[in-house]
């Protein structure tokens, strides 16, 4: 194949087997992402026929899980991170460490070395955010109080992982590494508390970034953009945002794309645009995210299954049994309910994008043995198929406790869960609220002006951004006569007078004026006078000139209003023409 097409066959391959396996699989009432691993393994080098550009396909993931963690950033506020601080914290460490442990002791009884078991473990403790989200996504929990201290606990699983991949290489030579990936990472080291310092450093910087200085410039970006009224511009530069940050904050920062994709989408669910943003990048969502699966079926090594099937078994059972029981355990223990206990538990009973990043870095470094990182790919790609069966049980379980133990089950950890669900609840309704302003300042925009209803949605939320409030009190006049026409004004309350030469014509909420100097191009044709308490919606000169030329029909509808009021003024004018009628 020729090397300058081999993005687009790998992405038009991907697409195609995705999409058939996707749909047989679900003919098969399967998930669909089985289908998108079967798919992954057959483009994989290690069956036959098409062998996909495994590097690629695995960048063309790292979009998705990009895109994927937008999305749940748009949805998620940063004072719900906060809110399940709490449990996440807690949790997700003592998971890692247990989770870790366990995977050291499995890897001693194959006799391999404390390093080899450090990275098998640290790989066998970080579920996937796909995963996770995919599920949650599916089961309507992203927005639940167990779906949110999922993702929170995943969130820090992810922070500390960032310490993880900094500290591996410094640490290789201590864990006995072997071979030249090793000799170089301890050649260019310095000093361990000066690796940990800089990364702490470096990851403290990210956030204070986002959470101070995003939060200001983020949405000030988006509406600047809305307001050019462009569907085209305002889709690209949310992905702009999505992906420069997610890009800088890896390169700048030394944090995850992911890590800086979530925190893009945070910052930018201050927005009243975050909506917007959402529907605009789901699709690419969506598709990307299909291109993880591909990629993880495509590492993949059937034949490790027979070569090593104890060792796959063991590792799978420590992801599921081994992780989950310990989430489960510490969920209880911090006093939150069985039912959360058992969402978190199934949630993370899974392995992804991470450990193949480790297990990667593992084998680099001549720390993991190479038959160690094809266990951890069999585990993940099992695990991930096995999920959907996992939640099942976990589902089965909760039902089972609540019909054996109906009052512990029903007391235990409520107290904690409510606190935790009413916060959340204040922080979902105050977001709520926030929308429903929005939702309805634009119901008040076409009621008092139903001119915009023939405009579609976004273009009434472009005229919200671009129109500038001004009040006028009784007596101050508005427009003179003989200026220049500098914009467009709608009258939101109060009432106005055209001062005709003849009687003056008074204008009230809904109607609008200062139109006909900006459509001539000319002066102002008359005085308008405030004779009560006014508030004007004004539309600029630029702003009415861009927005009228790309909505014609508005357009005409103040055209020919303007000409009906420039008639009606020359006929009272010049009474005696229609006198004789
Ligand atoms: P413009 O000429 O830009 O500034 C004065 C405004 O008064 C004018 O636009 C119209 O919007 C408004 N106006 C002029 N004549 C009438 C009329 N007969 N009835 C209502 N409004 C008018």
């Amino acid at each position: 194949m020729h090397h300058e097409v081999s993005l687009i066959a790998t992405v038009a391959v991907s697409f195609v087997f995705a999409a058939v396996f996707g749909y047989l699989a679900d003919r098969l009432r399967l998930p669909p992402l089985v289908g998108y691993l079967v798919a992954g393994i057959l483009m994989g080098p290690f069956t036959p026929g098409f062998i996909a550009d495994g590097a690629l396909a695995s960048q063309l993931a790292e979009m998705g899980v990009i895109l994927l963690m937008f999305g749940v950033g748009l949805h998620f506020s940063a004072k719900e991170l906060l809110a399940v601080r709490g449990i996440a914290v807690p949790g997700a460490i003592a998971q890692i460490v247990l989770a870790t442990l366990l995977g050291v002791g499995l890897s001693e009884l194959w006799g391999w070395g404390i390093g080899a078991g450090l990275v098998f473990g640290l790989s066998l403790s970080v579920a996937s955010t796909v995963v996770l989200l995919k599920a949650l996504e599916e089961r309507n929990l992203v927005n639940s109080a167990n779906g949110r201290v999922a993702v929170g606990w995943l969130i820090v699983e992810d922070l500390a992982m960032v310490l993880a991949l900094v500290l591996l290489p410094a640490l290789a030579q201590i864990l006995g590494a072997q071979g030249s990936g090793a000799a170089a990472s301890a050649a260019g080291g310095m000093p361990l508390v000066l690796t940990i310092a800089i990364t702490l450093l470096k990851v403290g910087a990210f956030a204070v970034m986002a959470i101070f200085l995003g939060p200001k410039v983020v949405p000030w970006l988006l509406t600047l953009v809305a307001r050019t009224g462009s569907q085209e511009l305002f889709t690209l530069s949310v992905l702009a945002i999505a992906l420069g940050i997610a890009f800088g904050a890896t390169e700048i920062f030394g944090v995850s794309f992911a890590l800086g994709a979530f925190f893009a989408g945070v910052v930018m669910s201050e927005s009243n645009l975050s909506h917007r943003a959402a529907a605009d990048s789901l699709p690419l969502q969506n598709a990307f995210s299909v291109l993880f699966f591909i990629s993880v079926g495509m590492l993949f090594d059937p034949s490790i299954l027979l070569r090593e099937p104890m060792a796959v078994i063991a590792a799978l059972a420590l992801i599921i049994f081994g992780k989950s029981l310990i989430a489960f355990c510490i969920v209880l223990l911090l006093r939150f309910p069985v039912g959360m206990g058992l969402t978190v538990a199934a949630s993370l009973a899974q392995i992804g994008e991470f450990s193949f990043i480790l297990a990667g870095l593992g084998v680099t470094l001549g720390l993991l043995p190479r038959e160690g990182q094809d266990i951890i790919l069999a585990g993940a790609i099992l695990s991930i198929t096995i999920n959907p069966l996992v939640f099942w049980g976990a589902e089965v379980l909760e039902k089972g406790f609540h019909y054996k133990w109906p009052s512990f089950f029903a007391s235990y950890g409520k107290k904690r869960h409510d606190v935790l669900a009413r916060e959340l609840g204040d922080i979902r309704a105050l977001s709520d609220e926030r929308n429903r302003q929005h939702q309805l300042k634009m119901q008040q925009l076409i009621d008092t002006f139903p001119l915009f209803a023939q405009v579609d949605e976004h273009s009434q939320e472009e005229l919200l951004l671009l129109f500038k409030p001004k009040s006028a009190s009784p007596g101050e006049r508005i427009i003179r006569i003989g200026d220049r026409g500098d914009g467009m004004y709608f009258i939101a309350s109060g009432a106005v007078e055209v001062q005709l030469d003849s009687d003056p014509v008074r204008l009230e909420p809904g109607a609008f004026f200062g139109e006909m100097a900006l459509l001539s191009g000319g002066r102002r044709t008359a005085d308008v006078v405030a004779i009560d308490f006014c508030e004007f919606l004004v539309l600029d000169r630029r702003d009415f000139n861009m927005f009228m030329s790309r909505h014609p029909a508005l357009r005409t509808a103040v055209s020919n209003m303007a000409r009906e009021r420039a008639e009606m003024n020359t006929l009272r004018r010049n009474p005696d023409k229609t006198g004789t009628d």
